[in-house]
This record gives structure tokens, C-alpha cells and sequence, in this order.
């Protein structure tokens, strides 16, 4: 079944890429905890441009990169013409046969509809055994970031904006984990402030690319101010002489299918 959400189809792939490098960049250790091994069949849910899909590649592992972006997929094609990539949905998608390891980076808290079925469709694409080796926003992950979105938005008259995102408390997603036919192995709960170097505009440019669906609802007229707004309001916290730090708090794990 396709779907159409705002975390699928605002992606600008090529800002992603130039501006907001450090996603994925930030993701390399995790391939590390993932460990490929030469021949494992891997999953890389919610694989964007797929730069982790490459980097999985590279160790010999067989890698599809599955996004629910059309322009993310077709980004990723366009890059490695040689790894396989499709759209798919992280709570709605089956696999014709089991794969060794799923891989997930910095997605996970975007598939905010139904955490349970993507667990649940994470379970049925691997093998008994098989691993999930994840890293998504935790609980207060860019609090400062919203909270100032919140206020602007206050401020100027608009509604709170609903935020698209899920992210759990590490009990809350152990348990989902755990009763979703999962071991847990190793879980880790960390802040991660993480400097916007390419990010001129500051928490606006934040807001932008990954809030970009709250501003379809803001009269034209509003955006400029509001978005000057949230810079005003987060600029204490996450703004250093070095450039702005954006107030990431991230949950990794590495579970087992039971
Ligand atoms: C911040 S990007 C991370 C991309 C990549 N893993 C990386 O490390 O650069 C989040 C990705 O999740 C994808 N996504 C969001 N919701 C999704 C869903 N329900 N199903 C599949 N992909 C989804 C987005 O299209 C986007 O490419």
C-alpha cells in the first residue's frame, strides 16, 4: 500500500545531502555495531540517499536500501547505480526472503504511525537469529529546538504545531522491542548536541528541512518572521561562537530476533 505523510514527501534529497551530511555521516559507528560480514543479506530501513547502504556495501555484505521517498530513492539510484534501492514503508513492508540483519539510521522516529507494526514488519524480514541494529531520536531529543517552535508559533498567533516525530523513552522502546519477538542486547541512551556547520541560518534552517510541513500551514507572510523567531528563541541554549549546535538525543540499539 502507498502512502502519502509530510515526513515522505518533503525531503529535498540534495540539501539533505550538502547541508545535513552529518546524518549520515553520524551513522558510520553504527555500522560498526552492525558489524556486516561478507555475504549477509542487510536491510536498510528508511536508507534516505543511501550513503549507509554504500558504507554496508563496501564491507561485501548484499544491502537493499528501502525509503518511503520517492525523491530519496531516486537520489540514491542516481548515486550508487550499483546497489539495489526501493520504495517501501517502514510499517508496511514484507520481503520475499529473510535477510540476515536490518540496519536503520537516524528513520526510525520519522515512522511515527504505528512503532508496533514497524517492529513487527522488521521481525518478519529476518531470519531467526537475524539482528536489528538501530539508532533513532530518544525521548528530548532537539527539545530546545521545539520548545521554541512552540513558542514562536504561540507568539505569533498560530496553533502548536503537531510534531511528526516518535521519540521514546529506551523502557518504553525496549518493551515494544521485547514484546515484538526481540532480544535486547545493547541499548544506549545519549546526548549527542551535534554542531550545524553547514546550517548558516541556524535553527531555521533545522526547521526547514526537517519541520518543513509546519510551515505549509503558516501564512506566507508569517514564515520569515516566525522561523526569525525561533532563532531568537533558541539561540541561548544552541547558539556557541563556533556556529549553531542542534540539542540531539539519541537511542541505539542492537537487538536479536527471538
Ligand atoms: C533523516 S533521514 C535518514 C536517512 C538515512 N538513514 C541516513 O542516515 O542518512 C530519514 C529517512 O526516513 C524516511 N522515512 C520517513 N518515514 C518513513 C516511513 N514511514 N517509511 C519509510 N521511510 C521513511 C525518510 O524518507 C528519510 O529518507
Amino acid at each position: 500500500m502507498r502512502y502519502e505523510t509530510p515526513s515522505l514527501t518533503r525531503w529535498n534529497a540534495r540539501a539533505y545531502d550538502s547541508s545535513f551530511g552529518y546524518v549520515s555521516a553520524q551513522g558510520v559507528p553504527l555500522v560498526e555495531l552492525l558489524d556486516p560480514q561478507p555475504g549477509e543479506r542487510v536491510l536498510d530501513l528508511g536508507c534516505g540517499t543511501g550513503v549507509l547502504t554504500a558504507e554496508i556495501a563496501k564491507r561485501g555484505a548484499s544491502v537493499l536500501g528501502i525509503d518511503g521517498s520517492t525523491a530519496m530513492i531516486e537520489t540514491a539510484i542516481a548515486q550508487y547505480p550499483g546497489l539495489d534501492f526501493t520504495i517501501g514503508y517502514g510499517d508496511d513492508f514484507t520481503v520475499a526472503q529473510p535477510y540476515d540483519a536490518v540496519f536503520s539510521n537516524a528513520a526510525l522516529h520519522w515512522m511515527s504511525r504505528d512503532p508496533d507494526a514497524v517492529i513487527s514488519c522488521v521481525r518478519m524480514a529476518l531470519r531467526p537469529g537475524g539482528r536489528f541494529v538501530a539508532e533513532l531520536g530518544g525521548a528530548g531529543n532537539c527539545a530546545t529546538l521545539t520548545s521554541a517552535m512552540r513558542t514562536a508559533w504561540r507568539e505569533h498567533g498560530l496553533r502548536e504545531p503537531e510534531l511528526p516525530w516518535y521519540f521514546p523513552t529506551p523502557a518504553e522502546y525496549a518493551l515494544r522491542l521485547e514484546k515484538g519477538g526481540f532480544t535486547v542486547r545493547i541499548l544506549e541512551y545519549v546526548d549527542r548536541p551535534t554542531p550545524l556547520d553547514e546550517c548558516p541560518g541556524g535553527a531555521a534552517d533545522w526547521v526547514r528541512m526537517f519541520a518543513g510541513s509546519l510551515l505549509d500551514g503558516v501564512p506566507p507572510a508569517l514564515v520569515e518572521p516566525l522561523l526569525r523567531r525561533v532563532n531568537e528563541l533558541a539561540a541561548p541554549a544552541l547558539r556557541r561562537e563556533s556556529g549553531w549546535v542542534a540539542d540531539y538525543v539519541r537511542l541505539r540499539f542492537a537487538a536479536v530476533r527471538r
